[in-house]
């Protein structure tokens, strides 16, 4: 295919469209059906018309902030590869660290009840279901397109979670779990941060004027849905992206000093005592 762009041109030329290096030879494979490592070996071999053309258009949209992950239509999350699409918030790798939390409260031989509020692509409910195949796992989101996903995700893994469609608590009337684990919508309304995340549905973005709505509801609603034994309640924040202090200027200066964004909620009984959640609840009147 004499006149054909090789591997290299096509690698330098998304550099040049502000594509990172990664993100364009990651690009390539996907649209080659090929590893990265192939891409190193052969970066003189040509491409098809058709191939270049797929491949300009999605440099494209890359350049354009489109996530990656969109683009190829998979995103790993704790050793699990999932499918996500636009109707899903892309999983965040430091959104492992609350699956990590959440293993450390779950023994593995006893069959917990486990709830993933806001599932999105499911990603915490499937990691949490692989791991410990002894729980059962709900989980539930406001949105029937990323539940549509989530669940696909469960067949292809092979992995039994129960996917419930609503506001929160709304669909478990009654029920109650023995840890619940969500990652919320934390971003306030008008967050400048937002602009750069346009792609993603804002549902599973913002919650209210200051970020707070969806994480207050939940605290508030979680002692009626935890097993009697008691609550244990832990928010823990990390610097995912600065956020304005005043977006969270109480539970920031309680719970961790210094580190401005909430990156989930863990909610689980502790041995003896009644369900509480009182350190969060004075803060979200
Ligand atoms: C930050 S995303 C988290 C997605 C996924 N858990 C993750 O960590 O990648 C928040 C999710 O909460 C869902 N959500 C927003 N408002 C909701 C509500 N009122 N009830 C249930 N789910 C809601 C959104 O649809 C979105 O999937």
């Amino acid at each position: 295919m004499s006149g054909a762009p090789t591997v290299a041109a096509v690698l330098r030329a998304a550099r040049a469209a502000g594509v990172e290096r990664l993100d364009a030879r990651l690009l390539l494979a996907f649209v080659l059906g090929r590893s990265t490592g192939w891409l190193l070996a052969h970066d003189d071999a040509p491409l098809e018309p058709a191939a270049h053309g797929r491949y300009d258009e999605l440099v494209r949209r890359r350049a354009r902030g489109e996530p990656l992950a969109y683009l190829v239509g998979r995103k790993e999350f704790h050793g699990l590869e999932l499918a996500v699409t636009s109707d899903v918030l892309v999983p965040r790798p430091d959104t492992e660290t609350l699956v990590d939390w959440a293993l450390e409260c779950l023994d593995d031989a006893a069959p917990a009840r486990v709830l993933d509020l806001g599932t999105g692509s499911g990603a915490i409910a499937l990691a949490l279901a692989h791991r410990r195949p002894r729980a059962r796992v709900t989980a539930v989101d406001a949105s029937a397109r990323a539940l549509a996903i989530a669940a696909g995700n469960g067949r292809r893994l092979g992995l039994a979670v129960e996917w419930l469609e609503g506001d929160w608590f709304a669909p478990l009337a009654g029920r109650r779990f023995e840890l619940i684990v969500a990652n919320p919508p934390y971003v306030a309304e008008g967050d400048p941060h937002l602009a750069a995340l346009g792609h993603e549905p804002r549902s599973a973005l913002v919650s209210g004027p200051g970020g707070l709505d969806a994480l207050c509801g939940i605290v508030h609603a979680a002692p009626r849905h935890l097993e009697a034994g008691g609550a244990r309640r832990r928010v823990r924040l990390t610097r995912y992206f600065p956020t304005p202090a005043l977006t969270f200027p109480k539970v920031n200066s309680i719970v961790s000093r210094g580190m401005p964004v909430m990156n989930g909620l863990i909610t689980r009984p502790r041995p003896n005592g009644t369900p509480r959640v009182s350190e969060i609840d004075s803060h979200c009147s």
